[in-house]
């Protein structure tokens, strides 16, 4: 069956890198537990044997993980999950059934001690377990049940600041046993089908950039997604690539690698790129939440990080998510920027991201604030007292996650205001979520709100850009937020063009 370890689908993990053999899991501040629900899937009657040749690079332990049942949220809950932890000395069994957080088993068996490579992996022969080192039984236990489904999932685990590379995963039939053990592969999206004409073609006659949301890893390891995201948009927004906590995860390092990914790509195929963002109370890294910071002192540092980030991509990002979700209700958002800067942070925050590209399009966003409303009424006000400042502000980011047939009212109403100071409006991050299996009757209903918000957009002279939070059902953020909700894109999880993408079209398509 070749080595497993070898499979493209370890890319798309968060924290996997491939390498010209097998791939590394490494983790930041929190453990990295990845589960290759895409990749190889063992899939057994009975017997089975598993093996993964690891060795851990930084850190006190890494684990090959065997999943019975895919995690949910919260993440042990109905999870049959085996961490096989190779701490140098010994092996930790450790192994969750998805009746609570803590483990039904955990023990330790005691191992020949290597320093370098290490081959574990378990074996089951009917009700059976044993626990390979090194091709050798090391523990035997009667099965708890682990594998409820005749499959299991691959994964890995690592603590934090720890990193662990698997050069080889290898499953088969334990020897002498007459066993089909089958590796399947998710299949793949496959090529991208395109609508003639495209969705940027259509937008193009109006003035309006039309964009999607772009997450690095599926752009590294999906290359249907790359291909639907060139073919469709003219602008893109970077998803989670520039937050703070992702771009800057210490004091003295920032992590440009998945920003620059987008943008190279966006650049060779000449798309805009909206910037999001660079002050939020969400995706803050540690250093930042649990520092003891002096006014003067984050002062400092959220200016040295609003001039790097933003003078690192001068002149080829276009549009900035300066602020975002500052307001709550009718009044300032109590976050450790108000609490320790107070108010003003918004303005510092907007003179120097323009100090650091002074011809970059600077926007507030928001959600919840699309229509008129107590929310939207507070940012009106606030993002009025900033022209009346003089303040660099060209626009205001309505969001746009709504829930299918309920497109907020009165955007137009809100759109025009907003006009009326001078400002562009941008649809940042629409999409349109559907409660459970999505039926043709709640596509059909999606399919409106997309077209009643779009034409919105159309329809205000002020609106300038429709970004979707994402392109494809696949890699949507809607499903892991809102448990029981998905669906919410234009295309499904096959890449799949659904009625809202032909409603998308129509509505650029015009009366
Ligand atoms: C979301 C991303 O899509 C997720 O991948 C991430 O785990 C959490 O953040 N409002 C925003 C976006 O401004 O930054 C959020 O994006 C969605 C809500």
């Amino acid at each position: 069956m070749g080595n497993l370890a070898d499979d493209p689908s370890w890319a798309c993990q968060d924290g996997v890198t491939l390498r010209n053999r097998g791939f590394a899991v490494a983790a930041g501040e929190s453990y990295r537990t990845v589960v290759n629900a895409r990749g190889p899937v063992l899939e057994f009657d009975d017997s089975f044997s598993v093996e993964a040749t690891l060795e851990v690079e930084r850190g006190e332990w890494g684990a090959f993980t065997l999943f019975g049942t895919l995690p949910h949220d919260p993440w042990w809950e109905g999870t049959h999950r085996l961490d096989l932890e190779w701490q140098g000395v010994a092996l930790a069994f450790v192994y969750w059934d998805g009746s609570g957080e803590q483990p039904l088993i955990s023990t330790s068996y005691s191992a020949p001690g290597t320093s370098g490579q290490v081959r574990i992996g378990l074996r089951r022969e009917g009700t059976q377990l044993y626990v390979l080192v090194e091709g050798q039984k090391v523990a035997q236990l009667d099965d708890p049940g682990m594998f409820p489904e005749g499959r299991a999932y691959l994964g890995a685990n690592v603590p934090p600041g720890a990193a662990v590379y698997l050069y080889e995963i290898e499953a088969g039939a334990p020897a002498g046993r007459e066993e089909t053990v089958k590796v399947q592969s998710v299949p793949d999206a496959g090529t991208y089908v395109p609508t003639e004409p495209s969705l940027r073609e259509l937008a193009g006659t109006h003035g309006v950039s039309i964009g999607a949301a772009v997450s690095a890893t599926p752009l590294r390891c999906d290359p249907t997604y790359a291909e639907a995201l060139r073919y469709e948009f003219n602008l893109v927004a970077t998803e989670n690539a520039l937050k703070f906590g992702p771009v800057h995860p210490e004091p003295d390092r920032y992590d440009w690698r998945n920003a620059d990914d987008i943008v190279d790509l966006a650049e060779a195929q000449g798309m805009l790129v909206r910037g999001h963002t660079l002050v939020w109370h969400h995706q803050l890294p540690r250093w930042i939440e649990e520092g003891e910071w002096t006014r003067q002192e984050l002062m400092d540092v959220l200016h040295e990080h609003i001039v790097t980030v933003v003078g690192r991509y001068k002149g080829r990002i276009y549009a900035w998510d300066v602020v975002n979700e500052a307001v709550d209700g009718n009044e300032l958002r109590d976050t450790i920027w108000l609490r320790t800067i107070g108010h003003e942070y918004i303005d510092m925050a907007f003179r120097w991201a323009h100090e650091a590209d002074p011809d970059a399009l600077l926007f507030y966003n928001d959600y919840g604030s699309e229509g008129m409303n107590v929310k939207s009424d507070a940012i009106y006000d606030l993002v009025a007292g900033m022209r009346e400042r003089g303040l660099p502000i060209d626009g205001v980011g309505l969001q746009m996650h709504v829930i299918a047939g309920l497109a907020p009212g009165h955007v137009h109403e809100n759109m025009d205001r907003l006009a009326a100071l001078g400002l562009q409006v941008h649809v940042t991050e629409l999409d349109v979520r559907i409660r459970g299996t999505p039926t043709a009757t709640a596509l059909a209903i999606q399919a409106r709100t997309y077209q009643h918000v779009a034409e919105t957009c159309l329809a205000a002279h002020n609106c300038t850009a429709l970004v979707t939070w994402g392109l494809s059902d696949r890699y949507s953020w809607i499903p892991g937020q809102f448990p029981g909700w998905g669906a919410a894109l234009p295309l499904d999880e096959a890449f799949q063009p659904k009625p809202a993408y032909y409603a998308l079209a129509d509505a650029l398509r015009g009366p």
